[in-house]
């Protein structure tokens, strides 16, 4: 968002502002849906601040200002199933609605006294929002979500100092891998990157690349110096700014499933320069036994998500 205000930046500022303008028509995840209790918490999406709170059991998600004095709702406790603002008490449904105003318990509510409700649905794990339904798109699938065939391991949080797209953009982008990751991942000595194709299916895009690496002692492949051509991985972007990467791998680096072992750069390192603060989410789906459609070997499955939400 900042650098579409800068002149000279060559980017096309009309359509960077239409697409963040429509991503409020668009599902974006806002937290770990285990991280959604009956403790509120802060978020912001599309420079929108959110309270996202569990409610009877339902994940909600009100926008974050009190009607009556404009607290933040997220500095409330929940009582009996309802939001109760921090500063004079009123409580709110899951609708939204005020039901309780504690300095006239005997006085009508005024129908006005209800906080902004958005579309909110739990999803693989996650709490998505939609600040202007009906969504554009619908929510990605993760097929291998709810598979007991696999394990999921929760991915730490970390920082990007970029715009969601530009994560995203990263996240795909196999060319810097020889210099940003030498030695980890691409091979500095062949950086061409082959042609393949992409396939464009409703509303994603994917494509199954692999390229030829160095030995690594992370990944147990170091007995010889030889390069080693890796399976094609599959990439499936979903709109707006979800990854889903399917990526065979050996028995025993599957097995482990290493936390935080798909970790690109941290802020400090990354090659982006808009000047935004994001977070990554990521959901590591691992299948030891299983085999998927692009090979017969085990499968670790990642989503991994980079969105405005955290910016
Ligand atoms: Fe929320 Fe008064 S500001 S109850």
């Amino acid at each position: 968002r900042c650098c579409v205000r800068e002149r000279g930046s060559g980017l096309d500022s009309d359509a960077e502002e239409g697409l963040y303008r429509r991503s409020r028509a668009m599902w974006h995840p806002v937290a770990y849906a285990d991280d959604v209790t009956e403790a509120p918490i802060a978020v912001r999406l599309l420079d929108e601040p959110l309270a996202i709170v569990r409610l009877e059991g339902e994940a909600v998600a009100f926008k974050d200002l009190c009607i009556h004095r404009g607290t933040a709702l997220s500095l409330g406790t929940v009582e009996n199933g309802e939001l109760q603002c921090a500063y004079h008490g009123w409580r709110f449904d899951s609708s939204g609605a005020c039901v309780r105003i504690p300095s006239r318990p005997e006085g009508s509510i005024p129908r006005k006294a209800r906080v902004e409700k958005y579309a909110c649905e739990e999803a693989a794990g996650l709490v998505w929002v939609c600040l202007e339904p009906p969504a554009l798109f619908p929510l990605p699938e993760y097929r291998a979500w709810g598979d007991p065939d696999y394990r999921t391991v929760r991915i730490p949080l970390y920082d990007w100092n970029s715009s969601a797209a530009r994560r995203v953009e990263n996240f795909i982008d196999f060319s810097h891998f020889p210099f940003v990751h030498a030695g980890v991942l691409g091979n500095p000595d062949k950086p061409e990157i082959p042609d393949h194709p992409v396939t464009r299916l409703d509303h994603t895009l994917s494509f199954q690349l692999g390229v030829e690496e160095v030995p690594n002692a992370l990944k147990g492949d170091d007995a010889s110096a030889a390069p080693i051509q890796r399976q094609p991985s599959t990439y499936t972007i979903s709109m707006p700014s979800s990854v889903e990467l399917d990526q065979p791998l050996d028995d025993d680096v599957a097995g482990q499933a290493p936390e935080g072992g798909l970790r690109e750069p941290g802020p400090q390192q990354a090659d982006d320069q808009d000047g935004e603060t994001g977070d990554d989410q990521g959901l590591l789906h691992s299948g030891p036994a299983h085999a998927d459609a692009i090979g017969s070997s085990p499968t670790v499955r990642a989503g991994v998500i980079a969105d405005p939400v955290l910016a």
